[in-house]
């Protein structure tokens, strides 16, 4: 007896849908009607104990040849299929190599680290070297040592965030002049450039923290018109060429005599009719003045033998100034629009 027909049916009849699957879910299907758990030749072996004795040895060999030979088959359409659905992904999704490429966004040095490299530029150009100090000080680097008496209003100046009993964030770069004198023998020629805090509300012009560069020069028979010259060449240099500096009267216990000085207005020349310098002719920089002989006594210094100066001032507000930016919130707020206007400026 040549077995069941039923065998020889299921076979060629999937054999041929093996043959014509397009795809591996295609083949799948096939596979399951026949040869799942109630495809056609599973149910056929599992039906063998009702068909005649003497026939089930054959029908039972014929049908595992069967499923053998269908399982052949469908692995090699599998494979053959697998390989064709990669080619067609891969030409599915073959980069164009004719689009525009995607520009990778430039960065940008923020307005402020441009402004302070630049004065970093100039005064190391002076013979100045940069020094570094803490951002939260001791009363005594902050205060004391600076010649402010105790208890005295001229704290009230820097209104201060105080961290703990004797620790408090520096309200402005001057404790780094008492770190620098007292590791050192004169000459002293320093910068000093970092964050400084105070008690400030934030508006357009303040910030509770901001930048300061400090300055410092200790050495015999250094005058104030060191000072003036120093100052005078740092505006021409950040301002340009016109640039004038004036020096008004002031006080700071660490400076005696101490001056606030300005920076002819670039926009108006010194005219006055500006809304840039508030009609003044002039635009606020810092304040300075010579080191008080307490302040060289108090690190060592003998003020019979060496004299020195001192400035300090605002990095954000010559920032402001330079380019002509109108709110000091604008370097804090890490908005793209503001910071991306300066990835095209030449770099320094
Ligand atoms: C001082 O801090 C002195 N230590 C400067 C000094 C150093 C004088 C050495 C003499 C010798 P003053 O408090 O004026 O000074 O601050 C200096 C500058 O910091 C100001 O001119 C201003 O540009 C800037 N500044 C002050 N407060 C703020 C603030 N809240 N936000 C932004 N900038 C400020």
């Amino acid at each position: 007896m040549a077995g069941d027909p039923r065998v020889q049916q299921i076979l060629d009849r999937a054999l041929a849908e093996v043959a014509g699957a397009r795809s591996t879910s295609d083949l799948e299907q096939v596979r399951v009607r026949v040869l799942g758990r109630s495809g056609q030749l599973t149910t056929l072996l599992r039906s063998l104990g009702s068909i005649p004795a003497t026939q089930r040895p054959k029908v039972g060999e014929q049908a595992n040849r069967a499923k053998a030979e269908l399982e052949a088959a469908i692995a090699a359409r599998l494979e053959a299929l697998k390989i064709e659905e990669r080619r067609r992904t891969l030409q599915a999704e073959r980069p164009d190599l004719t689009l525009p490429g995607r520009r990778p966004l430039p960065g940008a040095v923020h307005p402020l680290t441009r402004v302070t490299e630049e004065i970093i530029e100039v005064f190391e150009g002076l013979g100045f070297s940069v020094a570094e100090g803490p951002e939260v000080e001791s009363d005594y680097y902050n205060f004391a040592a600076l010649n402010f008496p105790d208890d005295h209003p001229a704290r009230d100046m820097q209104d201060t965030f105080h961290l703990g009993p004797d620790a408090l964030l520096r309200t402005h770069t001057s404790p780094v002049q008492i770190r620098a004198m007292k590791a050192q023998r004169p000459p002293v020629r320093i910068i000093c450039l970092g964050k400084v805090y105070r008690r400030d509300l934030l508006d357009a012009t303040h910030s509770p923290m901001f930048h300061q560069v400090e300055g410092l020069a200790v050495d015999r028979h250094i005058t104030m018109a060191d000072l003036k010259a120093t100052l005078q060449l740092f505006a021409r240099e950040m301002f340009g060429p016109a640039s004038a500096v004036r020096f008004r009267p002031s006080f700071f216990p660490f400076t005696e005599p101490s001056a606030e000085f300005d920076v002819r207005c670039f926009k108006c020349g010194g005219d006055g009719a500006c809304r840039f310098c508030k009609s003044s002719g002039w635009l606020e920089i810092g304040g300075s003045g010579m080191v008080h002989p307490n302040v060289l006594r108090n690190v060592g210094y003998d003020p019979e033998e060496v004299t020195g100066w001192a400035f300090g001032m605002g990095i954000d507000r010559i920032t402001l100034l330079k380019y002509e930016i109108d709110d000091i919130r604008l370097f804090f707020d890490n908005d793209l629009r503001f910071l991306q206007q300066f990835a095209g400026l030449p770099g320094r």
